[in-house]
């Protein structure tokens, strides 16, 4: 009745070791955080700066439900993010399960990137690749939840990024890496490109020649999980439009 949209969510876990086979208890803390950090009920929202507080979302009206796990063994240690094989059961993943009525989260013990490196917490597509087969989040086992997840991405906060990209926001530099570009939200500070750790506010940066108060606490920066805390009004608007009746992730609605 007041406009929240709850979208289905489908984890599908491939393993080596056991470790690697997380638990539903880990699975239910991911989802607890997600709508904490999506309803504004996380603890952590009262560190807002109050120069940035006229500018927070608020409640996202966006919640999240699990509806199934899959889990799958592989003798695979890595799994390339350009590939996709954690995808498709024909190359030792998990098809994944009607992505146009439910986000797909594929858990994996290691990501590879373009050139086989590990290192990448996550990724996920925007919302033009909506219902493909490769739609969805990919996120490395040691990020997901919070009791055993890796310091300092132990907070959950990778899967809440994650889904911010799925539901249309780039990062806060924009999707370029040369920075200062638009994330078409106007009340994130233009940036010139990531920040790390826990910064300090303020934290001033320039670009063209602007000097700029960051909004580093946003979800959609690179800070450490204890560091983000917040989406911004704009922000908010941006990933409704993306679920309304008429958006392109119309069909995740119940
Ligand atoms: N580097 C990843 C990305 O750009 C995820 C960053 C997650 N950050 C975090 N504090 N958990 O998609
Ligand atoms: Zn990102
Ligand atoms: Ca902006």
């Amino acid at each position: 009745a007041d406009g929240t949209v709850e979208i289905p969510v489908v984890f599908n876990v491939i393993y080596n070791t056991s470790a690697q086979n997380i638990s539903d208890a880990r699975i239910a803390e991911q989802i607890a955080v997600l709508n904490a950090d999506y309803g504004a009920t996380n603890s952590d929202i009262s560190k807002i700066p109050s120069a940035f507080q006229p500018y927070a979302a608020g409640n996202v009206k966006i919640r999240f439900k699990l509806v199934a796990t899959n889990r799958k063994q592989s003798s695979k240690t890595g799994w390339s993010s350009e590939l996709e094989e954690m995808k498709k059961s024909s190359t030792g993943g998990i098809n994944a399960t009607d992505a146009t009525k439910n986000m797909n989260i594929w858990v994996v013990n290691s990501i590879l990137d373009e050139n086989g490196d590990p290192g990448t917490l996550g990724y996920a597509y925007y919302p033009e690749s909506a219902g493909l087969w490769y739609d969805g989040l990919v996120i490395g086992y040691q990020y997901i939840g919070k009791t055993g997840a890796s310091a300092p991405f132990n907070l959950g906060r990778t899967v809440t990024h994650e889904v911010g990209h799925y539901l249309n926001l780039p990062h806060l530099w924009g999707s370029s890496d040369t920075g200062c570009q638009t994330d078409y939200s106007g009340d994130t500070p233009v940036s010139p490109g990531p920040n790390y750790g826990t910064p300090s506010y303020p934290l001033n940066r320039v670009c063209g020649g602007i000097s700029r108060s960051q909004m580093f606490m946003n979800y959609m920066d690179y800070v450490d999980d204890r560091a983000m805390f917040m989406f911004s009004a704009n922000q908010k608007t941006r990933m409704q439009a993306v679920v309304a009746s008429s958006g392109p992730r119309a069909g995740l609605r119940l």
